[in-house]
């Protein structure tokens, strides 16, 4: 079988249909209508997720000797958002169109005179400020002075425990706080599916290192640290770009800074911000809370304030990257010369949610079924597998736009050869496996 690959940028209406279609990403609460900017993540995407985000976690803090695990409240006392900064300077300014009544952020427009809506001319009002923070109560009142916040990131539940962290883990700069977790933000526009939403999983590594003269190559080093990471799940290096923000660009405290991005099929857009923040997040905690927060180093016995170099990578983007960037739409030619299309997801092993499927070729003989059900059990333990059965044809193109990368197939000659078909996703290739060598043959190509 030949295959030609088309190469066209997939639609995001291409991308929702998928996900929507085989259970990866659901509208939130889509039986009353949906609510805007949050979804859920179904079997095939909750796994998605979980297997980005254990990916993170495992090269960024499991496979490291530098960097500690955190898990810090969502909740936090509000003065903390205060001494943040995001009380007063965490928002968005927008603008509201008389005729519609659809509101916009503000940098956003591309002309600010004519609503991008109904294309009513000079109908907006005047810019407003918009805080983006979520608010709750904590108690039974409902007040202010019972006001919180959901977090609008997860770093300040590391900054704020920065001196318990460093204690009690017995830790020295340089050294990295890693957490992931639920933040919100109350987004004007939310859009482009899972991109901008209101309801996110961020991957949070706070890095701090002396004042030592070095901190910019730290900087540097975290920088092709997850330039790598991307790469080595396969995330393709022409889609990906590292964007060095100028002086004007960044915050004033902030002595570097870059934004990863990636091109989706509406244009670039931020998967992660990396960022030298210097001692601000520490100085300004100190500075409200009148708490000591600097590192005490025993041997100098000086203390100082360590510098930060931070990685913020949003995890519900990420996960929607790999599903952009695995997608392909292929015309395959059969042996009977018969061209068909096939939709492709060409996940890296470790992302993709089945690993390895196990089909019966025929439903109503049970020798066959209970091979394959057996060979699946035997497998499961070691990889993320599935079972299934009926026409091959269908089941292959099902696990084609799953993305799962090996599909074994019990048929009537296994019964006499113990052997199975093993075709592999892109290739397509398909060859006869003993069932005995299965695990090692799938432990040498997944890893
Ligand atoms: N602590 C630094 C920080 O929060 P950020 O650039 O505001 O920095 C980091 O956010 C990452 O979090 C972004 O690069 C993005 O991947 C993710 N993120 C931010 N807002 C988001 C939203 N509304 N929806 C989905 N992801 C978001």
């Amino acid at each position: 079988m030949e295959t030609g690959k088309d190469d066209p940028r997939v639609s995001m209406d291409e991308i929702t249909a998928l996900a929507k279609r085989r259970g990866f990403i659901f509208q939130s609460s889509e039986i009353y209508g949906g609510i805007g900017g949050l979804y859920d993540y179904g079997p095939l995407g909750a796994v998605l997720k979980r297997n980005v985000k254990d990916a993170w976690w495992r090269d960024m803090v499991e496979l490291r000797d530098d960097v500690v695990a955190f898990d810090s409240s969502i909740i936090m006392h509000p003065l903390t958002w205060k001494a943040s900064g995001h009380v007063d300077a965490f928002h968005d300014r927008m603008v509201d169109c008389r005729v519609c009544k659809h509101r916009f952020r503000f940098d956003h427009l591309k002309d600010t005179a004519q609503c991008p809506d109904c294309g009513s001319k000079n109908s907006f009002t005047e810019p407003r400020n918009f805080n983006l923070m979520m608010r709750t109560f904590v108690g039974p009142m409902e007040d202010t002075a019972s006001t919180a916040y959901l977090r609008p990131e997860t770093a300040q539940g590391i900054f704020v425990n920065f001196k318990n962290v460093y204690q009690t883990a017995r830790r020295k700069p340089p050294f990295g706080i890693a957490q992931i977790g639920k933040s919100f933000r109350n987004e004007i526009t939310p859009g482009n599916f899972t991109f901008r939403v209101r309801e996110f999983e961020q991957a949070e590594l706070e890095y701090f290192v002396p004042d030592d003269g070095r901190d910019l190559d730290a900087f540097k080093e975290w920088v092709e640290l997850r330039r790598a990471w991307y790469s080595s799940y396969g995330i393709r290096p022409e889609r990906l770009r590292f964007y060095e923000l100028s002086e004007q660009e960044r915050p004033h405290y902030a002595k570097a800074g870059i934004d990863v991005e990636y091109a989706f099929p509406w244009g670039w857009g931020e998967l992660e911000s990396i960022a030298h923040r210097g001692t601000y997040d520490l100085d300004a905690h100190m500075a409200l809370s009148g708490k000591d927060l600097q590192f005490f180093d025993e041997a100098s016995k000086k203390k100082y304030t360590p510098l930060l170099i931070e990685s913020s990578a949003g995890m519900d983007r990420t996960a929607l990257t790999f599903l952009i960037d695995a997608y392909d739409k292929e015309r395959a030619v059969d042996p009977n010369g018969k061209e068909t299309e096939r939709v492709v997801l060409h996940f890296h092993p470790r992302i993709a949610p089945v690993q390895v499927a196990v089909f019966s070729l025929a439903r109503n003989k049970p020798e066959l079924v209970e091979r394959a059900r057996s060979i699946e059990r035997r497998l499961r333990p070691e990889y993320r597998t599935q079972y299934d059965e009926g026409n091959i044809g269908q089941l292959y193109r099902r696990q084609d736009e799953i993305g799962t990368p090996f599909c074994l197939t019990v048929d009537y000659e296994t019964l006499a050869d113990e052997a199975v078909t093993v075709r592999e996703r892109d290739s397509m290739n398909q060859q006869r496996i003993a069932i005995e060598a299965l695990n090692a043959f799938i432990r040498e190509n997944i890893g």
